[in-house]
């Protein structure tokens, strides 16, 4: 874990309003693919990094705490170590140690932030939702962890790649009846401290995999009808054919952004479907947009039937590299295969602890318009179930904005100083 206080501190200076004492401390992870997330420093040059995020940070007033986490492909003397839901439980174990040493460590444990992007934005995610819940404790006394409490402040996600045992099924309600995808494909992961190596391809669904999309869409509405969402007490749902008030909310967001980019002067695309007049955006066209963004995951999309994705390879076990986490591929795989323990896929669920652990009070998730890592269902899922729950969320879907994150800093920090303020 590194530590890194702004130098004022030392001097019992002030900056943007914050002392050694008052000083938000804000926590980015370097969890990408849900691989391990090294700790981080400023000018770390190496592959993962937002070290560029610490300095602004610093900058701005923030003490900043950078744990490493362990990650899939972690083994220690020929077993693997950073299985699910050792990222979780890593995360936890520095937010404990932070709290036993707050008398030593500058900074106010009462505003702990999170911050992360992709599988880091869900790992911010879970870490938020999850606060002290009683799943995590013998993983934390297993590795020594202080008894101390879990609970964080608040929680900045990007790009959330969670809700795994959903997001196969989110991902075909959104994209089924697109039978191209086209993509950066894996081949392998980079050496250590240097980015994991891809090559373009694309593909065409064969009539097997038009039939799981059109499966796994119809198991999407099911689920989504199961949640009983709301938005100003009128619940959002989906018919047989995936229309519906839900849709016509995830609509909602992306024609939100569409028209924030125009308010900017920025460019909104003919082709991308949104229909502007004066202006001002008046409708969008669903399919023609889904046509813009393109496809970028063949079916399943995560749970991958020969298990070559991050996400099977997150669910093995000490001795087994992968497992399905759905039984919907354990059925159709190609492949020798378990399936992985369900409460295990749950635990790294942020959804699962809303309304049962000490969650986070305030939440800012940003996940761009054009990103198709998952469904756009995932994280309006997160962001209404949030709301839904009584805690505060700031949702938005930058316009034109690609699988990422970090990219707003001064617009996170705005927020992390309006809610630390309070
Ligand atoms: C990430 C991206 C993915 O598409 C995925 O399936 C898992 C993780 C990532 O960028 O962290």
């Amino acid at each position: 874990m590194n530590i890194f206080v702004p130098l004022a501190y030392f001097h019992e200076g002030i900056v943007n309003g914050y002392d050694k004492d008052t000083a938000p401390i804000f926590m980015p992870n370097t969890i990408g693919g849900y691989m391990p997330g090294p700790r981080d420093y400023p000018g770390n040059k190496t592959y993962p990094s937002s070290q560029k995020t610490i300095i602004a940070a610093l900058n701005h007033g923030y003490v900043v705490i950078s744990a490493g986490l362990r990650g899939r492909t972690l083994t220690a003397e020929g077993e693997n170590i950073g299985k699910a839901p050792a990222f979780l439980v890593d995360m936890k174990a520095a937010i404990r140690y932070i709290r036993h040493n707050q008398d030593l460590i500058p900074g106010d444990t009462n505003k702990i932030i999170t911050n992360g992007t992709s599988a880091g934005g869900a790992t911010s995610a879970a870490i938020g939702t999850s606060g002290d819940d009683a799943y995590f404790e013998p993983f934390l006394k297993n590795l020594g962890a202080a008894t101390e409490s879990d609970k964080i402040f608040a929680a900045s996600v990007y790009c959330p790649i969670h809700n795994l045992e959903n997001a196969d099924a989110a991902y075909e309600w959104e994209f089924s009846g697109i039978n191209t995808w086209q993509r950066k494909i894996f081949v392998k992961d980079g050496a250590p401290g240097q980015p994991p190596v891809f090559e373009d391809a694309t593909g065409t669904f064969t009539p097997e995999e038009m039939e799981m999309s059109a499966e796994l869409k119809q198991e999407f509405i099911t689920y989504l009808n199961s949640l009983h969402l709301t938005v100003d007490q009128t619940e959002l749902t989906l018919d047989n054919d995936g229309q519906g008030s839900f849709l016509n909310y995830v609509k909602y967001f992306i024609k939100q952004s569409a028209q924030k980019a125009l308010d900017e002067g920025k460019a909104v695309s003919k082709d991308s479907g949104v229909k502007v007049e004066n202006e001002v955006v008046t409708d969008l066209d669903w399919s023609k947009y889904l046509h813009f963004i393109t496809r970028m995951k063949s079916v399943p999309a995560f749970d991958d039937l020969e298990m070559k994705n991050p996400e099977p390879n997150l669910f093995g076990d000490g001795t087994i590299d992968s497992k399905h986490f759905t039984t919907f591929s354990q059925e159709h795989s190609k492949v020798t295969s378990q399936l992985a323990d369900e409460k295990t896929v749950k635990a790294v669920n942020p959804l699962t602890y809303i309304g049962k652990a000490k969650t986070a009070q305030y939440w800012r998730i940003r996940h761009g318009a054009s990103d198709r890592d998952t469904s756009f269902a995932i994280p309006v899922i997160l962001a209404t179930t949030l709301k839904n729950a009584g805690y505060q969320v700031d949702f938005a879907m930058p316009w034109n904005t690609p699988h990422s994150g970090d990219y707003d800093l001064r617009d996170l920090f705005s927020w992390i100083d309006k809610i630390c303020a309070k």
